[in-house]
């Protein structure tokens, strides 16, 4: 099985002003209204707008292989590197099961493992650097939920250097609001789903154009598929569309006459995103800059 894709050419950090943008803060580490658990929080980023599965659960001709959750093996194909996705569910040989939480997180945020070597793309550590402590740590509660898989994966083949570090040390970060609807959308829209990394052309190889291209898609992805490309998802595309019509394409993956869209956008995990963080990312959508 062959899931070849996507992201970055060489790792590429996003710029700390960037992730500022998206980082629209009020109030150090407010803890959420609602009463949710680290475990209900971490099911549901998981489920929906976070999706490591997509990259991370083997999949088969008919989706994601039954009791292969999170067990890696994914090839991702593209110029410069053929990397494997990781076994990430808690068998302690094959998986990392034997990794304390805070290993874990600084593996997602910082994309360091505990031997101190740096897991390179496509995974969007840029990204994930801006998650916030409790999302990081309730993706943890979740994962040791996971079935654990013995499952030995190929090792990733890179042609360049893998940095020493994606930046400086996260520290850390503390939780967007949710009531301040696009600073909360553009957390779901970066920091957690990475539909910006995908959303944004390069400007070079390996360095997506946040700066002048937010959201204005063109990237390609190869794959199984043949290419896909991202679409453009600033207001220059959707200003005049409804948000009806914008989330029947994130959570459905079919267009308006109901022909499928191509991978690798994670539709099947999409479509358990709620109403209220689907009306918070659109929100964010059409506040920016149309291209
Ligand atoms: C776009 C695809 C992609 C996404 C999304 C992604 N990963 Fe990864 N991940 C990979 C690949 C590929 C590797 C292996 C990279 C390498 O070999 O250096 C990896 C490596 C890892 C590792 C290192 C494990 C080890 O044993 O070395 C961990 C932990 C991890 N991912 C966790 C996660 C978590 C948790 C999420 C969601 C928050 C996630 N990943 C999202 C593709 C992805
Ligand atoms: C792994 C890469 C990837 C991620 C992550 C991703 N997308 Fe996409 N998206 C694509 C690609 C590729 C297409 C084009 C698919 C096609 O044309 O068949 C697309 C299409 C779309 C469309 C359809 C546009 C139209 O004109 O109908 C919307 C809307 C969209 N994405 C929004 C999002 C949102 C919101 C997120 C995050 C929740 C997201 N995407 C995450 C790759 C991605």
């Amino acid at each position: 099985m062959k899931i070849s894709t996507f992201l970055t050419a060489v790792p590429s950090a996003v710029p700390s002003a960037v992730l500022a943008a998206f980082l629209v803060v009020v109030g150090l580490g407010a803890p959420h209204a609602s009463a949710e658990t680290l475990l209900e929080r971490g099911t549901y980023l998981m489920e929906s707008i976070v999706a490591c599965g997509n990259c991370h659960t083997p999949q088969g001709p008919n989706g994601p292989i039954a009791g292969k959750n999170l067990a890696g093996g994914l090839l991702f194909e593209e110029p410069g590197f053929v990397a494997v996705s990781s076994n990430i569910t808690p068998d302690r040989e094959t998986g990392i099961g034997s990794w304390s939480d805070a290993q874990i997180i600084a593996s997602i945020r910082e994309g360091k493992r505990p031997d101190g070597s740096t897991i390179g793309p496509p995974m969007p550590i840029g990204m994930y650097r801006g998650l916030s402590d409790w999302d990081a740590q309730a993706i943890v509660a979740y994962l040791r939920t996971v079935k654990p898989v013995r499952n030995v994966v190929a090792k990733s083949k890179y042609e360049f250097p893998l940095p020493p570090a994606y930046g400086p040390p996260v520290g850390s970060v503390p939780n967007v609001p949710r009531d301040d609807r696009v600073a909360y959308g553009a957390y779901l829209a970066g920091p957690a789903g990475h539909c910006m990394e995908c959303h944004t052309p390069f400007a070079k190889p390996g360095m997506r154009d946040f700066e002048n291209k937010l959201g204005a898609g063109g990237a390609e992805f190869h794959g199984p598929w043949g290419t896909s490309v991202s679409a453009d998802i600033t207001p220059t595309a959707l200003a005049d569309r409804s948000y009806a019509d914008i989330k029947a394409r994130i959570t459905t993956g079919t267009r308006a006459d109901g022909a499928r869209m191509a991978p690798p956008m994670a539709y099947p995990f999409y479509a358990n995103i709620t109403e209220e963080d689907l009306q918070a990312i659109v929100a964010y959508l059409r506040t920016l800059p149309a291209k």
